[in-house]
Parts: C-alpha cells; sequence; structure tokens
C-alpha cells in the first residue's frame, strides 16, 4: 500500500474546489491498493468531504489551530475539522513554516492536537536550498524530527510524515529519487532513534504523473504529497493511473 496525498493550497476558489472534486468522486480510477486523500480549502471542506463520502479518497485539512475552540480569531481547530470528517491534517507544511513563520513549536502543538482529536497528522519536514548547499540539511532535518516527535505520546494513533525539501516544492525541480531515498533512509533513522518505531515517510516536491512511479518504486519512500499536479483533473487522474501501477 502506498499513499496518494495531493495538496490543493489555495490554487482553487470554493466553486472550483467543488468542482474538482465531483470530477474525481466520478472519476474511473484502475482498482488499486493506494490510499488516496485531499486536502482541499478549508471553507469548502464539508461539501468535499460529503463528495467523497463512499470514494477511495478521505480528506485532510492544509493546517490546524490547537486549540479546540474560543476567542481565537482566524483559526480552525484540529477538532472542527474533525468534526467535519477529515480524516488527516498537513502539519508543519514548508509555507506555513516559511511564509507564515509557523515555529517547530508551534508544529509540535499542532501534532498534539490533532492525536487528540482523532486526526492523523501529515508533518511535513525539509531542508531550504541554502541548509543543503552549505551541508546543513541533516542537522536540519534532526531538529525537525525531535522537535516534533521526542517524549510524544501517540495514543495509538497514525502519524505520517512528508520529506519536502523546500527547494523542490513548486520549482518543477523534484529531488532525484536516489538523492530522496537516501534522506528517507536518514529521516527514517532518526524517526526510529527518537520514538522508537518507523512511520510512514511521504515525499513532496515537484511529484507529476512522469515521476511518480519511480519515487513510489522506492522501498522506503511510502507515498507522495503532490501539489500542483493535484489541483487539476487532468494531471491528477493520469498521476493517480500511473501510481497505480505500483500495486499491480
Ligand atoms: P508541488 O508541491 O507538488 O507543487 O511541488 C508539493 C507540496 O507543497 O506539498
Amino acid at each position: 500500500m502506498k499513499y496518494v496525498f495531493g495538496n490543493w493550497k489555495m490554487y482553487l476558489n470554493y466553486e472550483e474546489t467543488v468542482s474538482l472534486a465531483n470530477t474525481l468522486a466520478g472519476a474511473t480510477l484502475p482498482e488499486s491498493d493506494l490510499t488516496l486523500a485531499v486536502f482541499p480549502l478549508s471553507i469548502a471542506t464539508k461539501p468535499v468531504v460529503d463528495l467523497f463520502a463512499n470514494t477511495k479518497f478521505g480528506v485532510g485539512s492544509q493546517n490546524v489551530s490547537w486549540t479546540p475552540k474560543g476567542a481565537y480569531t482566524g483559526a480552525v481547530s484540529a477538532l472542527i475539522y474533525s468534526e467535519l470528517g477529515c480524516k488527516y491534517a498537513l502539519v508543519g507544511h514548508s509555507e506555513r513554516r516559511h511564509v507564515f513563520g509557523e515555529t517547530d513549536e508551534a508544529v509540535r502543538r499542532k501534532i498534539e492536537a490533532c492525536l487528540q482529536n482523532g486526526l492523523t497528522p501529515v508533518v511535513c519536514i525539509g531542508e531550504t536550498k541554502a541548509e543543503r548547499d552549505s551541508g546543513g540539511r541533516e542537522e536540519r532535518l534532526i531538529a525537525q524530527i525531535e522537535s516534533a516527535f521526542a517524549g510524544l505520546n501517540m495514543n495509538g494513533n497514525e502519524i505520517i510524515v512528508a520529506y519536502e525539501p523546500v527547494w523542490a516544492i513548486g520549482t518543477g525541480d523534484a529531488c532525484d529519487v536516489e538523492e530522496a531515498a537516501k534522506v528517507h533512509a536518514f529521516v527514517g533513522a532518526q524517526i526510529e532513534k527518537t520514538i522508537g518505531r518507523s512511520l510512514p515517510i511521504l515525499y513532496g516536491g515537484s511529484v507529476n504523473a512522469k515521476n511518480v512511479l519511480s519515487y513510489l518504486s522506492e522501498d522506503n519512500i511510502a507515498g507522495v504529497l503532490v501539489g500542483n499536479a493535484s489541483a487539476k483533473a487532468d494531471t491528477f487522474v493520469p498521476l493517480i493511473d500511473a501510481a497505480s501501477e505500483i500495486s499491480k
């Protein structure tokens, strides 16, 4: 089983989001044991959950607030997404960290909120180009992993990790499969060291219909987190078709 997750970011407005979900819900997809999910625009969560009822697609939020309810202007909590029918939540996506200034500490609180509310956090980690070029990649990944997971009580819940090198996101400059597999081995070992068990690790960064199968063919790449190519039916359906080859 491999994961194919689509992060629709803020590419689509409400109507476009519902329309894409509608198209995907009606699409003929090959038989496969892929686990599929999309992360839609927050305000369209409910219609997307409804459209994907009885389909292979799960739904997740792109972000969560750790406070459950109350005087928190603009926030939407893990609890509220869970009540709406979400299964997953992206936590610490590179754009949240780098554009909106989310810290490792905030990421940790969001992971805990997901676990307390029955959402599977998809914890995104990755180094910038400067960190990679200066040899600081491993140090950055260790810091993100330790801050996210050290001493964490998983309460029997699932956690998924996504390795997304910042320089590969939205750039068309996907990480070479060999390099990605090496980093996945490193991340996997660090996670084992930190929590004493393994977690599924997805790759993200310029994944498309052409390169998806090469990532999924690596044993230590449990799936892919796709941005741009997931936000249109005519790129996402071929990507899922290509990914389905892995289970044949
Ligand atoms: P991309 O985005 O596929 O457009 O590079 C990946 C992501 O941000 O999760």
